[in-house]
């Protein structure tokens, strides 16, 4: 698609976590009392968000996001669209890029069956197989303590048959010489190294995930993806308080969100990252909007 948003050079997702810094800086300033807002890179412009599969963070980070820098936000859901009537998902997204500037897109099928829309677009989840802004506040969140994204050991869990945002991390730190540890809580499929070649991407399948853990520089888990393939199962791992004896101290606890039985929410932690995560969304959804209508002069 020649419109999507896309940050596979270094020196873009560089300036980007940059980006996020100073915004972060400001956003906390502001809630300090000490300075105003005065950051308006998006006036005059809307976005579209169209999630046609239910979201709470990245919806609601990228609408936060937008009307902070000063634009407007319509929206539609797959149930009241004319979805429902049978209009294509290319003909759908063709119609809105007449209103807005950019469109945010969630849906079940493949950004290849989303056509080619004259305006911007931000991939925002599409099925198990992409979420790229979900590994951009991942790996700013990972950048932020470890001043790198690369030579780490990551411990992954999940439904590696179905989760778009570990197959995202994966492809997005990939490039670092990163090592990938991998459980599949499922045991259902292995997506990611079923599509990627392992001389490429050093992954690592294991069984006794846990004999592992010390290793571990980032613990990325996961939940099951039950509204994928029928599939109705529990996580096979459970974060447990033992568990938090045998990581390293400076180990990053992460989850994308929405978190269900792989951390329990009666476990406390302070290398439990989630949250900042979910924080970290709002200011890296603001730098890559900037992004996208060319007001990070950095990137011009
Ligand atoms: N991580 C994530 O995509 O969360 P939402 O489904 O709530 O947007």
């Amino acid at each position: 698609m020649k419109n999507e948003i896309t940050f596979k050079e270094d020196r873009i997702v560089e300036e980007l976590f940059k980006d996020a810094e100073s915004i972060r800086n400001l956003n906390l300033a502001c809630k300090s009392g000490t300075t105003d807002w005065d950051l308006f890179s998006a006036r005059g412009k809307i976005m579209a968000t169209l999630f046609f599969e239910p979201s709470t963070r990245t919806r609601l980070s990228f609408e936060a996001a937008m009307k902070k820098l000063g634009g407007e936000v319509i929206g539609l859901s797959s149930t009241d669209s004319s979805l429902v009537k049978g209009e294509s998902m290319e003909d759908t997204l063709n119609a809105i890029s007449m209103y807005a500037d950019v469109l945010v897109v969630r849906s079940s099928s493949s950004i290849k069956t989303w056509g080619d829309p004259n305006c911007i677009v931000i991939n925002a989840g599409d099925g198990g197989e992409n979420h790229p802004t979900q590994s951009l506040l991942d790996g700013y969140t990972i950048w932020r303590y470890k001043k790198s994204l690369s030579n780490m050991t990551i411990g992954i869990v999940g439904d590696l048959g179905n989760s778009r945002t570990i197959k995202s991390l994966v492809e997005f730190m990939s490039k670092k010489r990163n090592i990938f540890t991998t459980f599949d809580s499922t045991g259902l499929g292995n997506k990611i190294n079923n599509d990627h070649v392992e001389e490429i991407y050093n992954i690592e399948d294991i069984k006794e995930f846990e004999s592992e853990m010390f290793n571990f520089d980032v613990l990325y888990l996961n939940r099951v993806q039950n509204e994928r393939n029928g599939i109705a199962c529990e996580s096979k791992f459970i974060l447990q308080n033992n568990h938090l004896n045998d990581i390293k101290n400076d180990c990053l606890i992460m989850n994308p969100g929405p978190r269900k039985e792989e951390i329990p929410a009666n476990i406390s932690d302070s290398r439990i990252k989630m949250w900042e995560q979910v924080e970290n969304g709002f200011y890296i959804r603001m730098a890559l909007l900037r992004y996208a209508f060319g007001k990070n002069k950095n990137l011009a």
